[in-house]
């Protein structure tokens, strides 16, 4: 069971990086064209926050219980946190980028219940989904991060 949500951790950034640039696309083709707030972009704007939402469980779960998780694993003799790349990777900077990520991103969805002009509507959104995207792109573990590299995919 183990594997498998981190396989799924793994895979939803893929589905969130997707779903965001769509969000984004529609914001800002919202914006630009004067286009009125439509259900279908309620809609995708919604998916987007669930995927990211469902990444951020995941990811707690990961953070404290996973197989470096912080109530789980003891530090090496002689390491600290912050020193350690990997350590300060996985347990400081990915968690503080994800989840400042997942606010933009659940204030994005949220000017889609503001009662204000839909221009205005559009327009903050994409600014908070493309921050939300820099922090995402920024804190993925890519496989050719040293030391903290991961996988393009599970079982790669
Ligand atoms: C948009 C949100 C997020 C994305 C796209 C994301 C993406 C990833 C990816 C691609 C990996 C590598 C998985 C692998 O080794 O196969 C990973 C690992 C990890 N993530 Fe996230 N993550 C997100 C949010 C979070 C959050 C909010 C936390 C903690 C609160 C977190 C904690 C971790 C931890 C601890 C690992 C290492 C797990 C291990 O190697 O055992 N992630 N994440």
């Amino acid at each position: 069971m183990e594997k498998g949500l981190l396989d799924l951790h793994n895979t939803l950034r893929w589905i969130i990086l997707f779903l965001l640039i769509l969000s984004i696309y529609r914001a800002y083709t919202g914006w630009k064209n004067n286009r009125v707030f439509s259900g279908g972009d309620r809609r995708i704007w919604l998916f987007t926050l669930i995927a990211s939402h469902t990444t951020l469980v995941l990811g707690l779960y990961q953070w404290l219980w996973g197989r470096y998780g912080m109530l789980k694993t003891a530090l090496p003799e002689g390491v600290s946190i912050m020193k350690n790349k990997f350590y300060r990777f996985f347990w400081v900077e990915h968690p503080t980028f994800m989840i400042l990520a997942i606010i933009m991103i659940t204030l994005g969805y949220g000017m889609a219940k503001k009662p204000v002009a839909d221009e205005i509507k559009f327009k903050r959104a994409f600014w908070l989904f493309i921050v939300a995207l820099l922090f995402i792109l920024v804190a993925i573990p890519w496989p050719f991060r040293r030391e903290i590299g991961r996988p393009w995919f599970p079982g790669m």
